[in-house]
């Protein structure tokens, strides 16, 4: 394993696998790894010759300095789980090696439109332009790759595809399922933030999207009753405050009109001091029972 703080080196490190023919795998993150992120290393040594994991806790995303603040940090420990969990080389640059200068901001940045901009883009302000700029700056150093992407972070999946898309980077962008606690939450780092009973009140975030595929899957079309359905559930919780319960069209992110095609339930709520996300994907067939789907696996263009 080789841990690398240096851009130049990272990508001189990852230039030199491909010129001995190897294929490149690289997994984004901002550390704290858990089983998630371990999903998502093991897809990429399963499928690449050598995997690149990186650890970023990225200033740009955060628009609470508070939470960028207490954002776990462990690097010891990530290492060795990334290695654990088939990772090759590990890139934890610094911020100054990531935006010489900073707080200043960068010279240049990455905006993608359309896709950022409902949801948490209209919940986090600058959030996906942050999320844009690191992401094409990691794919700039890492060249002709496969990258992985869970799709627990569906919006970002999103905006990531038309990234690479937009602009022609040699990536292919691989979408990975939801890992999940076995009640139900899914992981994610900020869970360790919450106390006991908010950790069980986060639980209505799951109880939300099983209610709206159930209601879809026993026939309701008015998208406005799942809606309601899904926050009514996240509302029964005195300790959940919801941000969203939405159902969208899962290819273009746009507000589903009808119950038809391949949708995307999403939610999101602030539970005790951390905000939480969750999705979940249906297809919905006209005359036919819904069945769960796993939309955007495999669609997109790939290079
Ligand atoms: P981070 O939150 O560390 O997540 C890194 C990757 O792990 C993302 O692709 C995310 O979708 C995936 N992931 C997180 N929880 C997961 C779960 N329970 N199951 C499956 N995959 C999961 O997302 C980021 O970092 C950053 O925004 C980043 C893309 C690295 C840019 O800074």
């Amino acid at each position: 394993m080789r841990v690398i703080e240096s851009s130049r080196e990272f990508a001189e490190a990852l230039d030199s696998e491909r010129a001995c023919g190897r294929r490149v795998g690289l997994v984004p993150t901002m550390g704290a790894l858990h089983a998630g992120h371990r999903s998502l290393v093991e897809r990429a040594a399963a499928e690449c010759d050598v995997v690149a994991v990186t650890l970023f806790v990225n200033p740009l995303q955060f628009g609470d300095p508070s939470d960028l603040a207490s954002y776990p940090r462990d690097l010891d420990g990530d290492v060795a789980k990334a290695s654990d969990a088939g990772a090759d080389i590990v890139f934890a640059p610094s911020v100054p090696e990531m935006y010489p200068g900073f707080p200043e901001p960068p010279a240049a940045t990455v905006h993608v439109r359309g896709v950022s901009e409902g949801l948490e883009g209209a919940s986090r302000p600058g959030h996906f332009d942050g999320v844009a700029t690191v992401v094409a700056k990691l794919f700039a150093l890492a060249g002709r790759c496969s990258a992985y992407f869970g799709e627990k972070d569906f919006q970002q999946l999103a905006v990531v595809r038309t990234l690479a898309e937009g602009l022609c980077l040699p990536v292919r962008i691989v979408a990975c399922t939801t890992v999940r606690e076995p009640d139900g939450l899914a992981l994610s780092s900020r869970n360790t933030r919450m106390s006991v009973e908010e950790r069980r009140a986060a639980l209505a975030l799951h109880r939300a999207l099983d209610a709206g595929l159930g209601a879809l899957r026993n026939g309701e079309r008015d998208l406005d009753v799942v809606r309601a359905l899904m926050r009514s559930e996240m509302q029964a919780s005195p300790l959940v405050a919801v941000d969203y319960a939405e159902v969208v069209d899962a290819r273009t992110l746009e507000v589903a009109e009808g119950a038809e095609g391949e949708l995307r339930l999403l939610v999101a709520a602030k539970v005790g001091p951390v905000r939480l996300i969750d999705n979940e994907g249906i297809v919905v067939r006209a005359g036919a029972p819904a069945t769960r789907g796993l939309a955007m696996a495999g669609t997109g263009k790939e290079r």
